[in-house]
């Protein structure tokens, strides 16, 4: 059993998973606030930086508003990120689940910041569009993960986390985490590309099965991954009832997932069905981010075991 040969002090292990929580809650909001900007065609709802309209406080217009808490919730995000690893690197650098989930996620939020410069030069391509979704989705993803070994370290403070995943159950959560990301990168690529609108009605695409334009099929290819999707969400649920013995937060974790997931799939169909009304799309971005939250969460209590733990 490899031992730490040192044992946290657990207010400030505590004190650490809050910064962590607040760095995740952060990093959600900026997916989230970001993807509405584009659904509201808000990017230039304030023509000067740092101040809008010369002013602190933005003027009382929908556009300005959003552009602006956009660019609040930016500013906060990055050093939140960076203390978020400064510390892990400095305090709990032995744990090196912790420093280098952390360190992983510095380097890809600099790789976000370029990806970002390079998407608004060459005027949105689907393809980079879609990688800075994947590459946002993973650091969110990182952060949680770093989050969820904190409070393994709370309740073995004498033992290295670790992450591996051996049982069916677990294999499952992983599973459905990487089809999830996989959906959010579609839907991401299906808004990048303008196929958002190549397809009215549901489930057929303008009444046809197969969609007679290139648009259409990367539309309904979002669309079929969801279904797929769908099948390994339902087996994830299935096999929680039937072990029937996991923890109560687990529980209420897989719950708000299908919550998430079922939900989102309803507004996904509900846009296309009303004519992409702009409330429904922000909703759909918003729960996009909390769907993928709740199964990074639910794979990573799964997958981090202390050592000698199955
Ligand atoms: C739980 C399942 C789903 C997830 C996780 C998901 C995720 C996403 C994400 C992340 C985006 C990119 C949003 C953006 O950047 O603006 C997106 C876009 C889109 N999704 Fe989904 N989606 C799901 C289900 C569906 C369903 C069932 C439909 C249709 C029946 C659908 C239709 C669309 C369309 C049309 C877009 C492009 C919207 C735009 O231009 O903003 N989605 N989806």
């Amino acid at each position: 059993m490899s031992e730490i040969n040192k044992s946290f002090n657990e207010v400030s292990l505590k004190r650490y998973k809050k910064l962590l929580v607040t760095t995740m809650v952060f990093t959600y909001l900026l997916i989230v606030v970001g993807g509405i900007v584009r659904v509201t065609g808000s990017g230039l709802g304030c023509p000067d930086w740092p101040t809008c309209y010369g002013k602190w406080i933005p003027p009382l217009r929908a556009d300005a508003i959003i552009e602006y808490i956009h660019r609040l919730v930016a500013t906060l995000t990055s050093p939140l990120i960076l203390a978020s690893a400064f510390i892990g690197w400095w305090k709990y650098r032995n744990i090196k689940l912790i420093k280098n989930t952390l360190i992983w996620a510095v380097f890809l939020l600099g790789l976000q910041g370029l990806l970002g410069g390079v998407v608004v030069l060459l005027e949105t391509p689907p393809d980079l569009v879609a990688v800075h979704m994947g590459n946002a989705l993973i650091i969110l993803g990182l952060i949680i993960l770093a989050g969820m070994a904190v409070d393994k370290l709370i309740a073995n403070p004498q033992e290295q986390p670790k992450i591996s995943f051996n049982t069916e159950f677990e294999k499952l959560a992983l599973w459905s985490m990487i089809m999830i990301f996989v959906v959010l990168v579609t839907g991401a690529y299906t808004a990048g590309s303008g196929s958002t609108y190549a397809c009215s009605g549901w489930p057929l695409c303008n009444g046809q099965l197969i969609p007679s334009h290139i648009l259409g099929w990367i539309h309904m290819f979002h669309r079929l991954l969801v279904a797929i999707t769908s099948i390994w969400v339902i087996r994830l649920y299935l096999q929680a009832r039937k072990m029937g013995d996991l923890s109560k937060s687990l529980n209420t974790a897989i719950l708000w997932f299908l919550i998430f997931f079922f939900s989102q799939a309803a507004v996904g169909g509900l846009k296309v069905s009303l004519q992409f009304p702009i409330w429904l799309m922000g909703t759909h971005v918003a729960l996009a981010a909390a769907v993928w939250f709740t199964i990074v969460m639910i794979a990573s209590r799964l997958g981090l075991k202390i050592e000698g733990e199955n």
